[in-house]
């Protein structure tokens, strides 16, 4: 399946709104730790339902903030998001991780949240990042399914779309293999998604609480930060 058929599935039946809920948990803290300043422009790569960019223009005067999505369905809903919260300084471009429809040198930040893994070809996208990024300009890429989160591995039988499972060194490598220095890379915990008392284990989905203690609080996101030379 391709990933405008998958994910043109999920917008239609409103699972844009429920992965928006499920990764703010982290993705509000990556946003936060970005040098975004006034007039920048920032591209959110998969933006979904698009509430980084919201987000962001809520904080900043952005000069632009484009959301680029391949599944049009996903972006028609972001975009009647953006109109319906009065952003207008943002956009939603349809488009492929492996050809940015923007011109060089034309993005001063990236923002990227678990969407990356879909790419056919992820370092030929993180070279497209590097080509659009003026010199200095940042790229954050957020991944909850990556080798080191061993509760993630089996999501791949739940999903059509072939993923991409880097670990923390393979995503390291691959920036710089793709001309981008790498800036920090760390966890950032989910510090809100419920976790139940002991007695409440096995759940449908978790064997023992220590389980579901390390894949929140402990694994949560993992993101590795880039800087263009
Ligand atoms: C799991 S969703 C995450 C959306 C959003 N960033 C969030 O945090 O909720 C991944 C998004 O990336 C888009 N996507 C995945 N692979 C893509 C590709 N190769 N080119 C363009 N968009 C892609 C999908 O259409 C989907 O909307």
């Amino acid at each position: 399946m391709s990933v405008r058929e998958e994910f043109d599935a999920w917008a239609a039946d409103g699972r844009d709104r429920g992965m928006e809920e499920r990764h703010w948990h982290t993705a509000r803290d990556v946003l936060a730790a970005m040098p975004v300043e006034d007039g920048d422009r920032v591209l959110d790569l998969g933006t979904g339902s698009g509430y980084a960019l919201r987000a962001l223009a809520d904080t900043h005067e952005l000069s632009h903030g484009v959301g680029l999505d391949g599944a049009p369905e996903m972006a028609g809903n972001a975009r009647s998001y953006n109109q319906s919260e009065g952003a207008e300084t943002l956009s939603v471009t349809v488009g492929e991780f492996g050809s940015l429809p923007l011109a060089d040198d034309s993005v001063d930040h990236v923002f990227s949240m678990e969407a990356f893994y879909y790419s056919s070809d992820p370092v030929k996208t993180l070279r497209e990042l590097r080509r659009v990024l003026v010199p200095g300009g940042t790229v954050h890429i957020a991944v909850n399914y990556y080798e080191e989160n061993v509760h993630s591995h089996d999501w791949q039988e739940n999903i059509d779309v072939e993923m991409t499972r880097w670990s923390g060194p393979e995503y390291r490598e691959a920036f710089r293999e793709a001309g981008l220095h790498v800036a920090s890379q760390r966890n950032v915990p989910d510090r809100e998604t419920e976790i139940p008392a002991t007695e409440a284990f096995p759940t449908d989905n978790w064997d023992t609480r220590e389980a579901m203690v390390e894949r929140y609080r402990e694994f949560g996101t993992l993101v590795t930060v880039g800087v263009a030379p």
